[in-house]
């Protein structure tokens, strides 16, 4: 009759009282175990083990009975919370490509095209390979162009090294290990201590190099042409060379591309006026030097240009502050799906 009661329990709490009425303090059992103990020995030799083995069944009963209640009350809750998979999914968030990397994409495309690789290079750089190989020896007033960040000079560093300043250092650390000939684009992160609409001290250049035997000025203009051609995607494309100075370079341009202006805003193509795009020239004898290459032997050209303000250019976005703020309703309008 006691298993009964055990067994008759619907829920944990009914399991409980039922042991509290039998093992606790006052509990039936408990009674029991306590008149043993004025019982003459006789009765108390034939009562105690009838009593323990009670005390066992019902202990055996009432794990049973918990395991059994607490598993049905696990298929409850697990039926009732059941997902329902006719309810509509919240809307997830996509991810889409920065316009900045859909343009190094587009230009390493199109630079591919003529047979260019990619080369890369550290941003943290050494002196020499972002100033003092390319031409700029120590107090050369060259260095004074490019605002600097320098970093802490670390224990017994001659000079404190620097974030590169442009993606030319990249040139010296190709021609250093690569034998020519070379074509080769080298994109990539470059900083500088500037901030305005249209500077930022992080932005991102890409830059040509191209060493061989007998390359002139004619190849560095059809190259810049072509390239600007395929990258805004229009035959109309007019460049004009203006004689400029970079210590790398000798001679130098900078490199000028026709715009028209469309509803106010300034498209490349046409030539209702020119607008700076790149600074370029042929590598300066020196530099060749520098990387242990005879300058009589080999020659070539390099330009180097802003990725962040192509990409203005060719999706009409007028501030470079934007490209870095990581606005959600900006990159939404300008992300480039993947
Ligand atoms: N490194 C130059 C700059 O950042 C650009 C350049 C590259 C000019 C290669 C000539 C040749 O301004």
């Amino acid at each position: 009759a006691l298993l009964d009661r055990i067994a008759a329990t619907q829920n944990l709490q009914d399991l409980e009282s039922v042991r509290v009425s039998l093992l606790g303090k006052s509990g039936e059992i408990t009674a029991k175990l306590k008149s043993l103990g004025s019982m003459d020995p006789d009765t108390r030799a034939s009562e105690a083990p009838k009593i323990h083995a009670l005390r066992e069944q019902v202990t055996d009963a009432l794990t049973t009975r918990k395991a059994a209640l607490e598993n049905a009350e696990l298929e409850r809750r697990l039926a009732g919370e059941r997902v329902d998979l006719s309810l509509p999914a919240p809307q997830a968030l996509q991810g889409t490509v920065h316009p900045v990397s859909q343009v190094m994409d587009e230009l390493a495309e199109v630079f591919a095209d003529l047979g260019f690789s990619v080369a890369e290079g550290p941003e943290i750089e050494t002196q020499w390979y972002n100033f003092t190989a390319l031409n700029m020896p120590e107090d050369h007033p060259a260095r004074a162009m490019q605002d600097t960040f320098y970093l802490e000079p670390r224990d017994g560093e001659a000079e404190p090294r620097v974030l590169r300043t442009h993606t030319s250092p990249v040139q010296i650390r190709t021609m250093e290990k690569t034998p020519p000939p070379l074509r080769l684009i080298a994109p990539g992160r470059v900083y500088r201590s500037d901030s305005d609409a249209t500077h930022t001290p992080m932005f991102h250049q890409i830059e040509g190099l191209v060493i061989d035997k007998n390359i002139t000025l004619g190849h560095l203009k059809w190259t810049l042409e072509t390239f600007l051609r395929a990258f805004f995607e229009r035959d109309d494309i007019a460049i004009r060379m203006r004689p400029s100075y970079f210590p790398f370079t000798e001679p130098s341009a900078e490199v000028d591309v026709g715009y028209s202006v469309d509803k106010g805003r300034r498209v490349v193509g046409g030539q209702e006026g020119w607008m700076e795009v790149l600074g370029s020239g042929m590598v300066h004898p020196r530099v060749i030097a520098n990387c242990g290459l005879d300058p009589d032997e080999w020659q070539g050209f390099a330009f180097g240009t802003g990725v962040d303000r192509l990409a203005m250019l060719k999706y009409g976005m007028d501030d470079l502050r934007a490209f870095f703020d990581g606005d959600i309703r900006w990159l939404k309008h300008y992300g480039f799906r993947a």
